[in-house]
């Protein structure tokens, strides 16, 4: 049986696995309550998306602890530039001594949005553009196509900073009163870095910058530095009670 393993926080990532799911079968995992190494799966794929031309916290600490012996596709998707994110991961895992058949890229919204709003139409495109992206990805993969990325620039050394910082964004964060204390936001964090204490939802220094809790809060109470940006993404077409979950 395949294991796909995904990180998401705001459902593209989500999406994209469980349309590959559809067509190559097996088991949905979320990478941060997987504790596994993926030894009781025949086959491993990642959906992942790209953070600072990189990859999420949590799928940096998977890798080195997978299973050697069994082969790796890669599905990264991206708002706007990858700059090189498939070979950095590529090169990542070969190091971690995995055997990767093959590292694919494609363009999904854009979620980065704390300090700047995605234009509608833009969103949208993304949207409509994202069945047949997928399902082309799905067929090459299906037809055992060789997609390891050529070697190239890669920006390493600016995601490594980038992660190193991923704390202070929590820092940022502030809550309104529109916040009805749901506790959505708590159980939604991929690192337990919020709580309630003393009935107000305090962030702590574990943030590793996802943005689910800025989005996904029902009430959009959660806020970054000065800004009220009302704009908010979660992926439509998927349930979003589901992103977190194993299915
Ligand atoms: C911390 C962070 C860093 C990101 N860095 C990049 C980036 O370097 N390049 C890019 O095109 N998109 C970047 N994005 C956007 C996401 O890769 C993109 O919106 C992705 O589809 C989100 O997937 P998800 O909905 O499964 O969480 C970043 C998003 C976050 C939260
Ligand atoms: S998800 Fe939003 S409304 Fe719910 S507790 Fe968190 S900040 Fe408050
Ligand atoms: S505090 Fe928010 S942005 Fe930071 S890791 Fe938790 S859910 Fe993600």
């Amino acid at each position: 049986m395949n294991g796909i393993l995904y990180f998401s926080s705001t459902g593209n990532s989500l999406y994209m696995a469980q349309r590959l799911r559809e067509q190559v079968g097996g088991e949905i995992r979320y990478i941060p309550k997987y504790d596994g190494d993926g030894s009781e799966f025949d086959e491993l794929f990642l959906v992942t998306p790209i953070y600072s031309y990189g990859m999420p916290a949590h799928v940096y600490d998977l890798l080195p602890r997978l299973d050697k012996s069994k082969t790796l596709t890669v599905i990264q998707n991206y708002g706007g530039m990858a700059c090189g994110a498939d070979y950095l991961l590529y090169r990542y895992a070969t190091k971690c001594g995995l055997s990767v058949k093959g590292v694919y890229k494609m363009k999904m919204p854009e979620n980065f949005t704390l300090t700047f709003t995605v234009p509608k139409f833009y969103l949208n495109a993304a949207l409509k553009k994202a069945d047949k992206r997928i399902d082309d990805i799905i067929q090459k993969i299906k037809r055992g196509e060789s997609a390891v990325p050529k070697e190239r620039k890669t920006r390493e050394e600016k995601y490594l900073k980038n992660k190193s910082n991923w704390h202070l964004i929590g820092r940022g964060f502030s809550v309104t009163d529109d916040c009805t204390q749901c506790g959505k936001c708590v159980s939604v964090c991929p690192s337990d870095n919020i709580e309630f204490t003393n009935g107000k939802i305090v962030f702590h220094d574990k943030c590793v910058a996802c943005l689910g809790c800025y989005h996904r809060c029902p009430s959009k109470a959660i806020v970054y530095g000065k800004k009220r940006k009302k704009d908010r993404y979660v992926n439509p077409n998927v349930d979003e009670s589901q992103i977190g979950k194993d299915i």
